[in-house]
Formats: C-alpha cells, structure tokens, sequence
C-alpha cells in the first residue's frame, strides 16, 4: 500500500524549507546549474559557487560560448570537474539542437551528457512540475525508514521497489516542491545516523520508527575500500616559472598539475631515481618538500612534493613537452584541482623572491 505522503510532506515545506538561491528561480536554465553542483555536494559548498557561476555565465548561450578553461576554472574547489565539462557540452548541444531551451521531457533530458535519472527528475519536476521522482540516496534512506524495508536497497529488486514507491508517491502537483520537501526532510531530519523523528512530519507514518530502530536503516552493501596511490609531484621551476601540465586524463581532465608520476604501491621514499614516467630534462638536484593527501571518491593520493630547480644559462626555461611555464599570478589564473592546493602553495613560495 502506498502511504498519503504529499499532504504533510507540502505542509511541512511551506513551514520549513530552507531558503536556498536556486529556490527563488523559475529559471530552467539555474535549476540546471544548481542540480549539476548538488550532485555529490553539499547544499552550503554550493550556495557560493551556484552565486558566482550565474554571475559569470547568466544564460545557457553565454555557458555554451565561454571558454572552457574559465568554466573549469569558476569549478575549481568544487570537485568532480567532470560536471563542468558535461554541463557546457551539454549547454552547446542544446543551443544547437534544441534553440537554446532545456528540454521538458525527463528522457530527453537523460540523453544529455551529466544527467541521470536523478538529475533528469529534479529538473523536470522543479523547473516544469512535471511528476517524476528524484531518487538519491538520501530520498532512498527516507522511504527505506518509511516503509521498512529491511533488505539491501542495492539489491536491484529492492532498488526497483523503491522507485516504485517513489513514482507512485508523486502528488501530480507541485511535483518539484515535493521533491525538494523529501530533499530537505532527508537532509535536516531524516538524516543518516540517528534521525530527529520528533520533528518530522511522517513520524506517525513511519515504520522503522515504530519498529524503533530508524537509525539501522537502510541497509546498504559494504563499502569497496579506496584505491590508495602514490604520486611524485615535481614542481619544475626556472628563472622565476614554474611548469605546469594539462590533464588528459578522466580524473582533473583538463585542470592544470605540476609533474606528476604514479609510484608503484608502497614506494618507500622518494629517491633521485623516481621510477615512472620519467622527467623530460635533467635536474641537478631534488629537494624534498613534504607530504600530502587528497581523497577522491574512488582513490587517495598519497603525494610527495619535490622541488626541482633547473638551471638554465640562455635566459629561458627549458622547453618541456606539454608542459607551459608560468608566473605566480598567471598559475593562479589557471584551474587546478584542489589536490593540488599543497603543492602551489609550496611553489608560491618557492617563486617568491
Ligand atoms: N539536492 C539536490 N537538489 C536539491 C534541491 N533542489 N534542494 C535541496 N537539496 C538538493
């Protein structure tokens, strides 16, 4: 039986809806935006960068026009760059194929690059009413605690029932205040850990708070440990410059890195001879900075940041393939990821006279 939870769920976002910016938009094209920055990150990182993307790219033509460095660039911090990338791909598909207007249809929406069904029913329901679900995993632990569901909701048939539920508890209208109404309760009440069932509106409905044990749920499948990696990062400086090199790579592809080599796994210490990909000139000498760390969602870096003066007698740095050497200030204009943020740190100082 599907419970009656679009009453309270809307009576509960009128009362108490956080004030979010991209709440005060019935612009498709800024709901778009802001349901590509929550995906894997949190309603207060946004706010700011939601802010000053719009300022900078105010409508899905200028996004499509800009050049991608300065979208990576106004990304930077936020992570996963590979929203940024799809989202401006995305923006010129749809100025060429679609006149510039975010499609209404949840499918279509699906074919564009960076959507998925989540994002494709957030933006139909929020931005056009229409009454698909936005099922994340802080809507599937809501409805796993509300109907009780005990067995593994990475279980595809599991999985399966829950977006059923949740496409039968559409209210087929105001289809996107009850998904933000869900996206709040998930995010202020029904949080993971122990909820505050005391103030949510579906406590009497509930089934795990009867059973008296929401906080076990949802089961979910054991977590797949992080890839650890070792990386050497070579900060190559010369006459004032340091050099830098362009991703090509998926992960921080086409963010700017100093030189970086992937260490065999437990790689005791940094010697002279770094095995891996080799560096393009010869140093003369090392020097040991320090450490850092940096977790991605799939990977660690462990990094051992290396100082590599070179000398150069004809007045110009080497030329290093792929790489560009610049100043303090023009490193600085360029977008890097924040697993770097140590390391320019470190070559701040180093260019420091
Ligand atoms: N997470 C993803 N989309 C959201 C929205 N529109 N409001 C609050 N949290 C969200």
């Amino acid at each position: 039986m599907i419970l009656s939870i679009a009453a309270p769920m809307l009576a509960w976002y009128d009362r108490a809806r956080r004030d979010l910016p991209f709440r005060n938009t019935r612009d498709p094209y800024r709901i778009y935006v802001s349901e590509i920055m929550l995906q894997q990150t949190r309603t207060e990182t946004v706010v700011p960068y939601y802010l000053r993307f719009l300022s900078l790219f105010p409508t899905l033509r200028s996004l499509a026009e800009a050049d991608t460095e300065t979208v990576l660039k106004a990304w930077e911090g936020l992570g996963y760059y590979s929203r940024a990338r799809n989202l401006q791909k995305a923006a010129r598909i749809l100025c060429r194929d679609f006149d510039g207007r975010l499609p209404e249809d949840p499918e279509v929406l699906l074919t564009l690059p960076g959507i998925g069904p989540y994002t494709a029913g957030a933006i139909a329901s929020i931005a056009y009413d229409r009454p698909c679900p936005a099922l994340d995993g802080n809507l599937t632990r809501v409805y796993s605690r509300l109907y009780g569901i005990r067995d593994c909701v990475d279980l595809p048939d599991v999985s399966a029932r829950i977006r059923d539920i949740a496409a039968q508890s559409m209210p087929g209208v105001r289809n996107g205040d009850f998904n933000q109404a869900l996206m709040d309760l998930g995010a202020t009440v029904c949080v993971p850990g122990t909820p505050d069932c005391a103030r949510c509106p579906l406590g009497d409905l509930c089934q795990a708070r009867k059973d008296g044990d929401p906080e076990a749920l949802p089961v979910k499948s054991a977590k797949k440990k992080l890839a650890q990696k070792q990386y050497a990062v070579q900060i190559l400086t010369c006459l004032g410059k340091v050099c830098l090199f362009r991703r090509t790579e998926k992960l921080l592809g086409g963010l700017w890195v100093f030189h970086l080599s992937e260490l065999p796994a437990g790689f005791p210490e940094v010697s002279p001879r770094l095995p891996g990909k080799p560096l393009p000139v010869s140093a003369l000498k090392r020097d040991l900075l320090g450490t850092a760390r940096h977790v991605f969602t799939h990977q660690v870096w462990e990094m051992t940041l290396i100082h590599v003066p070179l000398l150069d007698r004809s007045g110009l740095p080497p030329v290093i393939e792929g790489g560009r050497w610049v100043t303090s200030e023009e490193m600085h204009s360029l977008p890097m990821p924040t697993a770097m943020r140590a390391a320019v740190a470190q070559a701040d100082r180093l260019l420091t006279p």
